[in-house]
């Protein structure tokens, strides 16, 4: 045990030796963190609602951002030393890009690691969509399932279906790889044509429209940008089969809820997953949640402890790289 005495000890010798860094993270970061981020810097806890944290804002030479929380211009000018944003995850569209390059300040990410385990839980949003699994779920406990009835709950056919994938990065293109484990023709809609995957996996470039006319099932795997914002919204929805089920496994931003909604409620669709909401989480009385077609998840895309510890390393691998002043290994900017 330390004692009160050794305790101060050690944060004094940490303050003088070892550069601070500012922890945004609104809840208590996973357990392999904390004691990754003390090896290599002071640790300075912001605090929303309290001042205490905006003392130290002169001496912070690096941000370590946890869960999505907005990093932006004014904020880094309120902190002269510093050299690096480093992002536990790979979605930045909390992070102001532009204002960190304008600054010289690198920005770097967690990509790679996650992309398994994020398209293992695109995947199985799309089962339990596609086979009614939690509404299952909710009735077999239920008083109301009294026999056997063949006729009951049918579901989607997966294996031979039209699986389209909108964003064929590294987590779009793992999606590809078990849809076609499961027999399903994969169709994508990408930026840029993804010539690897069409050699590897077989898929076939489609226009956006083309792709949500063909597709049975529809997965979102795009970053959110001020392009892909509310990407899918009525006309969009409008496309799609009645028959298809829409799941997000990206960023709530890409898709119209309102639009969502009414699509849902006329049964203009299947059903849609959703593991990310806008806002996240929905108000606990949005109508999205009283939908039996519709499946959400509190953003677990890659939340396996597995994930979680690699995300770590990662992370702590570009800020220590920051805060040395050499290039981040996963640089974004
Ligand atoms: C990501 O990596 O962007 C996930 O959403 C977790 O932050």
């Amino acid at each position: 045990m330390i004692s009160g005495f050794a305790k101060r000890d050690k944060e004094t010798k940490d303050h003088h030796m070892k550069p601070s860094v500012l922890l945004m993270a609104e809840v208590d970061p996973f357990h392999a963190l904390l004691p990754e981020l003390e090896k290599v810097c002071r640790v300075v806890r912001w605090r929303p609602g309290s001042d205490d944290w905006k003392k130290e804002l002169s001496e912070i030479e690096g941000i370590y951002v946890y869960a999505h929380i907005n990093v932006d211009g004014p904020l880094m000018d309120e902190m002269p030393k510093l050299k690096v944003v480093s992002n536990f995850g790979v979605g930045v569209d909390h992070i102001d890009l532009d204002a960190a390059c304008a600054r010289n300040i690198s920005v770097g990410n967690t990509p790679g690691v996650l992309d398994g385990a994020t398209a293992d839980m695109t995947f199985a949003l799309l089962l339990a969509a596609a086979r009614n699994i939690t509404k299952g779920d909710r009735f077999a406990r239920s008083r109301d399932f009294r026999f056997y009835d063949p006729s009951f709950m049918l579901g989607q056919e997966v294996h031979g279906a039209v699986l389209g994938v909108v964003g064929l990065g590294n987590i779009g293109y793992q999606v590809a790889k078990r849809a076609i484990g499961f027999d399903m023709k994969v169709v994508y809609h990408n930026r840029r044509k993804n010539e690897k995957a069409e050699k590897d996996l077989g898929v076939e470039y489609l226009p956006l429209d083309d792709l949500l006319q063909r597709a049975d099932f529809v997965s979102l795997n795009m970053p959110l940008t001020q392009e892909s914002s509310r990407m899918i919204g009525s006309r969009e929805l409008s496309l799609m089969k009645s028959s298809a089920v829409l799941i997000n496994a990206a960023r709530g931003g890409v898709v119209d809820h309102e639009a969502l909604l009414d699509c849902l409620i006329a049964g203009k669709l299947h059903a849609a997953a959703l593991d990310v909401t806008d806002p996240e989480p929905l108000p606990r009385d949005h109508p999205l949640l009283k939908l039996d077609n519709l499946i959400v998840a509190p953003h677990l895309g890659s939340a396996t402890e597995q994930t979680r510890i690699a995300m770590v390393q990662r992370s702590v691998k570009n800020l220590l790289a920051g805060l040395r002043g050499e290039p981040l290994p996963w640089l974004i900017t």
